[in-house]
């Protein structure tokens, strides 16, 4: 599990995804799978600090969220207090109810990282949908992500958020030794008039999927695929997927 998400790094991440993603075009396009499926209630995992939470919420929508973090969901708690956050693990939750759409965001499929992982997630993700529900859920390809770290040693971000600059410098290594796993390392710095100071370190190990993988988890777990979507996100080469359950 990374350590990004832990304390003061939950904080850091909030400031500096306010920059790199769009979370208005992020819940749009979310969104209209939901709308085009006619579900009415939604469960997101990988809730994070609660960016999308607040625009279903805005739009009066059926909407709990999940993560795995405390220090991500007691950010996401303070920006939308009338909604509900659970603390869980995707491997192994259980609502009280079925929900008719779980969405998987911001690639957090990536911290799926064995195949064991991949079977429970898709298990708690049938038990908890209804027989007519959807999963949409992201995860970075590994046919260009992996070219890519191997050509560009360093790759850096920057950000501004609330008159801070920060810049994040990653590393990625590549290890096929268990699946496409990359290690990923990444300092974060503030940039305050060109002097960089660092204020946070992160090391984690996480998964990038092959399309071909991703068809077959979901066959072996009794879904079939509605819709795939290759889609570029800030950084990263992704495929989305709408499933629903197989038909009997
Ligand atoms: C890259 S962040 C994405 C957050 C949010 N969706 C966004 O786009 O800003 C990944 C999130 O997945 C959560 N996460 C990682 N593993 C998890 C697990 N096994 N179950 C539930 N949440 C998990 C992390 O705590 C983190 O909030």
């Amino acid at each position: 599990m990374a350590t990004l998400y832990h304390g003061k790094m939950a904080a850091i991440y909030d400031a500096m995804y306010q920059t790199f993603v769009d979370y208005d075009e992020e819940y749009a396009f979310y969104n209209s799978f939901i709308k085009e499926n006619n579900c009415k209630t939604i469960l997101e995992i990988g809730s994070g600090t609660g960016n999308l939470a607040k625009r279903f919420k805005e739009s009066q929508q059926d909407y709990k969220g999940l993560d795995y973090s405390e220090s991500m969901i007691a950010i996401a708690r303070e920006r939308n207090k009338d909604c509900t956050f659970i603390q869980g693990d995707m491997r192994d939750f259980n609502l009280d109810k079925q929900v008719d759409a779980i969405i998987i965001t911001g690639r957090s499929t990536s911290y799926l990282t064995t195949n064991e992982d991949m079977d429970e997630t898709f298990a708690s993700l049938f038990n908890n949908i209804t027989d007519e529900g959807i999963i949409v859920f992201d995860f970075i390809d590994a046919n260009r992500f992996i070219p890519y770290i191997n050509e560009n040693q360093k790759i850096i971000h920057q950000a501004r958020h609330e008159g801070i600059n920060y810049i994040r410098e990653s590393h990625w290594e590549t290890t096929t030794a268990d699946n496409f796993m990359v290690e990923w390392q990444a300092k974060y710095y503030t940039n305050i008039n060109g002097v960089k100071n660092l204020i946070a370190d992160d090391f984690s190990t996480v998964r990038v999927f092959t399309l071909n993988e991703m068809q077959l988890f979901l066959y072996l777990n009794n879904f079939e695929i509605i819709k795939t979507i290759d889609r570029k996100t800030y950084a990263y080469d992704t495929y989305v997927i709408v499933a629903k359950k197989k038909s009997k």
